[in-house]
């Protein structure tokens, strides 16, 4: 007795077992003990940990007490597994989850901050440009034709670049706002959209008497006004970005798409197209490829089309043959993958 009594202080003096909270157990809570009391254990985790030096393992404990008829002990089964390498592995992961997940957190944090500042700075910035307007509009009243010829022209310059700048603002403010207090996601009907579009730009499409061909369009998950923004932007640069001499003639298609289970939706034009090298350029934002003699924008159109799509949870690109026309596609969810 008095040697198994050493011998088990030598075993208390040498190790510690610690339950998965990290507190030390006194031996009567080892799993040996628990188990000779008659305790079953199955899948019990601990660590252990030596005194003297650093070495420590994690092991999964089970075991059992087997009696006689009589009830008196017989045998005592115990199985023990290193955990150890898998614990690490998993922690480990663990790690690099939260690691991107403070990443991602930090970007969407920093990506809010730049939206606000954009719209804060966009929206605080148009009160003193109608002020500049304004009294620009009373000088060009008053004093049009009575100064001399060049203070016409630098009037008339003057207020251009405040028209200029009024409309650079608007579409930003316009491009902050997606993704700022959106409506959730509900069925649009495609063809609806669409039509809100075709209908802003009726005086254009006429003016260019344009073609517009629409085949069937879905219903899908959507945001109505935003969709039609989408068309349109796309629509406007179809008309826009014609060949001269060349009526423009739009086609507007859908087909269902099994990689994004959802919708792709083409609008194909036969305008002057855009190089190869640039396909993916023309959404970034204030990137054009003309100046604005050539062509009048902003820049910002495909831009605020690409964050659309995106808050729609799909993806916008374009295929083109200078010279011969571009297609713009664009997916969208079906109403069943609806957020
Ligand atoms: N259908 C098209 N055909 C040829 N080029 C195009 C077409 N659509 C866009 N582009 C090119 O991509 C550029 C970016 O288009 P985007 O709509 O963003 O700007 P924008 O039309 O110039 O100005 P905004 O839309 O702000 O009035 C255009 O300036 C043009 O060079
Ligand atoms: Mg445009």
């Amino acid at each position: 007795m008095a040697e198994g009594q050493r011998r088990l202080s030598e075993l208390t003096d040498t190790f510690e077992l610690l339950a998965t909270d990290g507190t030390v157990l006194p031996f009567d809570r080892w799993p040996i003990s628990r188990i000779l009391r008659g305790e079953t254990l199955s899948g019990w985790e601990a660590r252990v940990r030596r005194r003297d030096r650093d070495w420590q393992r994690v092991f999964l404990y089970g075991g059992t007490l087997a009696r006689d008829a009589a009830g008196h002990p017989l045998v005592v089964v115990v199985s023990i597994t290193d955990i150890t390498d898998r614990k690490q592995a998993q922690e480990t992961l663990q790690q690099a989850v939260e690691r991107a997940e403070a990443a991602a957190e930090e970007l969407r944090r920093s990506n809010e901050e730049l939206e606000q500042f954009a719209y804060v700075s966009s929206h605080d910035l148009q009160e003193p440009l109608r002020m500049v307007t304004g009294f620009m509009d009373l000088i060009r009243e008053r004093y049009a034709g009575r100064i001399d010829a060049k203070a016409d022209l630098w009037i008339g310059h003057a207020v251009e670049g405040a028209q200029r700048m009024s409309s650079l603002i608007t579409a930003l403010l316009e491009y902050s706002r997606v993704g700022r207090q959106d409506r959730p996601l509900s069925p649009v009907r495609l063809a609806d959209a669409l039509a809100d579009a075709i209908k802003n730009l009726s005086i254009t499409i006429e003016e260019t008497r344009s073609a517009i061909a629409v085949d069937e369009l879905p219903t899908v998950a959507g945001d109505r006004p935003q969709l039609s923004m989408v068309f349109q932007n796309v629509i406007g640069n179809a008309i826009k970005f014609c060949r001269p001499g060349v009526r423009p003639e739009i086609r507007v298609a859908s087909r269902r798409d099994d990689e994004s289970d959802g919708w792709i939706v083409s609008i194909a034009d036969n305008g002057i197209g855009i190089p190869g090298d640039q396909l993916e350029r023309v959404f970034l934002i204030f990137q054009r490829l003309h100046t604005r003699d050539e062509y009048p924008g902003t820049g910002i159109g495909l831009a605020l089309c690409r964050k659309i799509v995106e808050r729609h949870g799909g993806k916008i690109w374009v295929e083109s043959v200078r010279g011969q026309g571009s297609t713009f596609r664009f997916t969208v969810p079906t109403v069943r993958g609806m957020a």
